[in-house]
C-alpha cells in the first residue's frame, strides 16, 4: 500500500498505519526503556489491541495517532497524534496529543517537530478549540516536548485509572487554545530551537 501522508514537516511524513508497521510498534511497546513511564510494557496481543482503537478512532473521527517515518529513510519513528481522553474527570471530554518513539530515534527533535505539526493541523484544519497533553510528573522528556511546543502547564492531577500509590499517579497537565495558538512561535522555531 502506497504512504499517504496527512501531515507533513521537513523530515517527517505523518499517516494511517499499514501492516508493515505492526512488527516496529511491537518492538517498541514492549521496550522496557520506551515504556519506563507508562503502566506497563505491552505484549504482541495487547499492541494489537491498541492498534485496533487507534483505527476505531480514525473511523470514528477522522483522526487519530498517526504513524510517523522518517520521509527519507522511510524509517519508522513510531506516533504522534490526537485521542480522546479515555477517562472521565472535570477536564474531560478532551483532545489530548500524545506521542511515543522507539529508543533509537530520541534526542533527534523527531517528537517535537511531529507534535508542532500536529498542533498546526489541529487548530488550523481540525479546528480544535484546545489541546492538551498530560503525563506522569515524572515523565520529564514528555514534559519537555510540551514545553517545547509552546503548551502551558495548567494543573497536577492524580491520574483517575490509578491507584493514588502507583508511581505514576501524579500527572500534570498542558494544554494550548486555538487563539493561544495564533500568538505562538512559528513551527519552524520549535523544530530549530530544538
Ligand atoms: C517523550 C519522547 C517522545 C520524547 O523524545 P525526545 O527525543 O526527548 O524528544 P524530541 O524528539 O523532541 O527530541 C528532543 C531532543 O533532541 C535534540 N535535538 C537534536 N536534533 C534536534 C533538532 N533538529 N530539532 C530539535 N531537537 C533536536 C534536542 O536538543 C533534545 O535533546 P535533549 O533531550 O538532550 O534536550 C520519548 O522520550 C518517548 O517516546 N518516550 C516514551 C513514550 C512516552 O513516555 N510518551 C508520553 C507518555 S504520556
Amino acid at each position: 500500500m502506497k504512504k499517504e501522508y496527512m501531515i507533513t514537516t521537513e523530515r517527517l511524513g505523518l499517516r494511517r498505519w499499514l501492516a508493515q508497521d505492526l512488527e516496529p510498534f511491537v518492538e517498541m511497546n514492549r521496550d522496557p526503556k520506551v515504556m519506563e513511564f507508562l503502566p506497563k510494557q505491552l505484549s504482541r496481543a495487547e499492541t494489537e489491541q491498541f492498534l485496533d482503537r487507534i483505527e476505531k478512532h480514525f473511523s470514528t473521527h477522522g483522526y487519530s495517532l498517526y504513524a510517523v517515518d522518517n520521509r527519507i529513510s522511510g524509517d519508522f519513528v513510531g506516533f504522534t497524534g490526537f485521542q480522546w481522553a479515555t477517562f472521565i474527570s472535570d477536564f474531560t471530554p478532551c483532545v489530548e496529543i500524545g506521542w511515543r518513539l522507539p529508543y533509537r530515534h530520541w534526542g533527534k527533535g523527531y517528537a517535537s517537530e511531529a507534535a508542532a505539526a500536529c498542533l498546526h493541523h489541529g487548530f488550523q484544519v481540525l479546528d480544535f478549540p484546545e489541546i492538551v497533553s498530560f503525563t506522569s510528573v515524572i515523565n520529564l522528556r514528555s514534559i519537555a516536548v510540551m514545553k517545547r511546543i509552546h503548551m502551558k502547564f495548567r494543573f497536577r492531577f492524580g491520574h483517575p485509572k490509578l491507584p493514588p500509590e502507583h508511581r505514576l499517579y501524579e500527572h500534570v497537565l498542558y494544554a494550548m487554545k486555538r487563539e493561544e495558538y495564533s500568538s505562538a512561535h512559528h513551527i519552524d522555531r520549535c523544530v530549530l530551537n530544538g
